[in-house]
């Protein structure tokens, strides 16, 4: 019998990890973890091993006694593993950055999981995760894979439609949401249930249920009045059109400006580019400053700063499934699972972003009400979009990628699709070698 758990970090190397590890500190009582295990690969060594130190100083400070190890060696680290986080980046800040630049350069928005770009990451990730998880079927069947790896939405249905792993993935958007909910509300998180329902960085919040009541028109007056907390640091916070918002009957998630204002999305991302950088290059010149503050051996806490990344609060999701899993919380959560009909008009294998109960066996969906048929219209089209990506990704059939980037509404079609298509090919080529007829 181990004396504790085993949590295996992929990508340990992230700058996020630390409020991670702040996480599963504040859960100490109800997570018995005895080793954690902090993995990443050649080129993120360094990183890799100024996130341990930190991570044994925090751990230290806490007074816990919980093992950590760092290592290059995945299959090592996943050996009888209880839980494993994915939270890499295939092709590290410099292919988000390739991503961001050859969109732009054709005329589209450039962004790590919208458009021509989520494309990309897609299929740089998802071929590697499959690696990942034929070493978990092997070497820790049982565990549970909690995927925060970006395109989260793709990469879960990945997982769920071509291995045995028991795979949930998550994203910080819906904690975000939440956390601005009850800022509006001026409550705790806890007397709130938000329902939210949709594809990852494309869900709606359905119903928010405060004292007995749904306070969905409230909430959508104070969003019109001025005050949107809702939205995550990375993403600009244009006012939804007023008449839009105020008629919806639900409230978008921040990700879906890409989408109701495509246009001024763009216009701002060319400016950037041509003045501080893209997102991509601004977060690598604040992950240089953090990793500074990281390497200080006086500093045994989260540092703030980490606070101006767009994924902030996402160990908060990572760590609570973890213990509602471990110790059957049942805990209300939104997350990536199969959607089995909860989203009526998505196919039952597609993976959907759900609210959802938490429990030892895994997630259950809340039923969510239909949609209004010219939102479903659009998360079928986006869903429909993700699954030949996938497929595209896994198979290298770039008809499927075609048709899938054709389905895209952020992707111009035609002769400029081929050509940035053959462009992003031809930049990600040591992480898309299932395309590399492409180039011959
Ligand atoms: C959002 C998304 C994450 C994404 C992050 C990017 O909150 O939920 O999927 O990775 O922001 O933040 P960054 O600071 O890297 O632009």
């Amino acid at each position: 019998m181990k004396n504790g758990l085993k949590i295996t970090v992929i990508g340990a190397g992230s700058s996020y990890t630390p409020e991670l590890i702040e996480g599963l500190i504040k859960r100490a009582e109800e997570l018995p973890i005895a080793q954690l295990w902090l993995v990443d690969i050649e080129e993120g060594k360094e990183k890799v091993n100024i996130i341990a130190g930190l991570a044994r100083r925090m751990i230290e400070k806490a007074g816990l006694a919980i093992q950590v190890e760092v290592t290059l060696d995945r299959r090592l680290a996943l050996k009888d593993a209880d839980f494993i986080c994915s939270q890499f980046r295939a092709g590290c800040l410099e292919a988000r950055i390739r991503d961001e630049r050859i969109s732009l350069k054709y005329g589209m928005i450039g962004q790590e999981t919208n458009g021509l770009g989520g494309f990309a990451n897609a299929c740089r990730t998802i071929p590697i995760t499959l690696e990942i998880c034929k070493e978990i079927e092997a070497l820790c069947p049982d565990a549970w894979l909690l995927n925060f790896t970006n395109p989260s939405g793709m990469v879960t249905e990945a997982v769920l439609k071509h291995t045995k792993v028991k795979a949930v993935g998550l994203c910080n958007v819906p904690v975000i949401m939440q956390k601005g909910i009850a800022e509006l509300l001026a409550c705790d998180e806890q007397e709130i249930i938000m329902q939210v329902a949709g594809i990852n960085h494309f869900i709606w919040a359905r119903q928010i249920l405060h004292n007995g009541k749904n306070k969905l028109d409230y909430i959508v007056e104070q969003i019109l009045s001025g005050n949107d907390p809702l939205v995550p640091s990375n993403i600009p916070a244009f006012a939804w059109p007023a008449e839009l918002l105020k008629n919806m009957g639900m409230i978008p998630c921040a990700y879906l400006r890409y989408y109701y204002m495509s246009q001024d999305i763009l216009e701002q991302e060319l400016g950037e580019a041509n003045g501080e950088g893209t997102r991509g290059e601004v977060v690598k010149a604040m992950e240089k400053r953090l990793f500074a503050i990281y390497s200080d051996p006086t500093v045994n806490t989260k540092p703030k700063e980490l606070e101006k990344r767009g994924g902030q609060y996402y160990s908060e999701a990572a760590c609570e499934l973890m213990s509602s899993i471990y110790n059957d919380k049942r805990t209300i959560m939104h997350v990536n699972t199969r959607n089995n009909g909860t989203i009526a008009g998505l196919a039952d294998d597609c993976v959907v972003e759900v609210s959802a109960i938490i429990t030892k066996s895994g997630p259950l969906p809340l039923n969510v009400a239909p949609f209004p048929s010219d939102t479903l219209r659009l998360l079928q089209l986006m869903k429909e979009f993700e699954t030949l990506t996938v497929e595209a990704a896994i198979s290298g059939d770039l008809n499927k990628a075609r048709r899938a980037l054709i389905l895209n509404p952020l992707v111009n079609t035609g002769s400029v699709l081929e050509a940035a298509l053959l462009e992003t090919v031809r930049e990600n080529i040591d992480f898309m070698p299932q395309f590399a007829h492409l180039l011959h």
